[in-house]
């Protein structure tokens, strides 16, 4: 419970403009420790450090929601772009896409831009033997977001396209059932969005449940799983659920994102077990940075002390 006051209390203080106006005048050097730069030079120098210590990596292009057509496809040319310089650079590209940045919602010609924005997209990854994950946003897109990722699917296969589960939804159990018939690679994440309690779980030891439920179930029925937490009890939970099981470690693996928990990051992927990055970049770094600060009380400390000092 305490933690879902801090989550909101951050959240919506991060929501004034006058805050907002205020980090991002003063927190690029205090965000540069989650996002790996502001241009996919510096993420692309990312995904090969990474590398070094047998770490895969999932490129985002950092960008939310945007109002018109022309900022959308603009934020999809972009991507078009990450990709081109991956496969130039000789890195398999994989990326992570929030659909309200390419149009999602806005129709242009009958047609949803955000959907004909995504096929541009994995189109181009698949071309590249690549593969995109469609991130998951605020409890609003999750209908759309899903309904768009199942013609995806349907469109480019399974093995070029992904999307999230939030465990804190009440409806995520059914959701990920509902999705079974498509063998779909699915990132299990807990939720980073502000969220009532009519829709989302407000005890903090219910999405934990959920979450390790989710992932079982995920596993149980033969689909690929991104384990994607920071959560050691979990993680060790996750690995005694795989050896009991038989389940192959080719099946699954573990996600963390850029700058947060690296010794386990490393630890893992010395153990042998597959381990991703998500690596942000770009200059609209403030959303993702709040929501990083609304996680942990002590990352509110670090952003504290460096304004403070600076
Ligand atoms: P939890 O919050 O319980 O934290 C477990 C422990 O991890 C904490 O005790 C702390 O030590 C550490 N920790 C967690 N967050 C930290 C932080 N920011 N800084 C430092 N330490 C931290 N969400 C979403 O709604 N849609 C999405 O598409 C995604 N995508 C996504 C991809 C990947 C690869 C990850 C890892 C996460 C996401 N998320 C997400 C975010 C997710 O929903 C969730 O908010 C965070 O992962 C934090 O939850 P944990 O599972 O880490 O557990």
């Amino acid at each position: 419970m305490i933690d879902q006051i801090y989550r909101k209390a951050v959240l919506t203080v991060s929501g004034q403009k006058f805050v907002e106006d205020l980090v991002r005048s003063r927190g690029w050097g205090m965000a540069q420790r989650f996002v790996a730069g502001e241009d996919a030079t510096s993420a692309l120098q990312a995904v090969k450090e990474l590398e070094r210590d047998g770490i895969l990596s999932n490129l985002d292009l950092l960008g939310e929601f945007v109002a018109s057509p022309e900022k959308a496809n603009e934020f999809a040319e972009k991507v078009l772009h990450l990709l081109d310089e991956a496969h130039a650079a000789g890195i398999t590209p994989y990326v992570s896409v929030k659909l309200s940045s390419v149009g999602q919602g806005q129709d242009v010609a009958g047609m949803d831009l955000g959907l004909a924005n995504a096929r541009r997209i994995i189109g181009r990854a698949k071309a590249y033997g690549g593969f995109v994950c469609l991130d998951m946003e605020d409890h609003p897109r999750v209908d759309v977001t899903l309904a768009q990722f199942r013609e995806l699917v349907r469109e480019f296969g399974n093995g070029h396209v992904g999307t999230v589960l939030q465990s804190y939804l009440y409806r995520t159990e059914a959701d990920r059932d509902s999705l079974d018939d498509l063998h779909p690679n699915l990132r299990i994440v807990k939720g980073a969005y502000l969220e009532p309690p009519s829709v989302a779980m407000p005890d903090k030891a219910d999405v934990d449940a959920g979450y390790r439920r989710l992932v079982y179930a995920h596993m149980k029925a033969g689909n690929y799983v991104n384990v994607a937490t920071h959560d050691e009890r979990i993680v060790e939970d996750v690995k005694m659920f795989v050896l009991a099981h038989g389940t192959d470690k080719e099946n699954f693996e573990f996600q963390m994102l850029y700058g947060i928990r690296r010794d386990l990051q490393k630890a893992l992927a010395a153990e042998g077990y597959r381990v991703r990055a998500y690596i942000p970049y770009g200059r609209d770094w403030y959303p993702y940075f709040s929501r990083r600060i609304a996680e942990t009380p002590r990352n509110a400390v670090f952003v504290l002390r460096g304004m403070l000092k600076g």
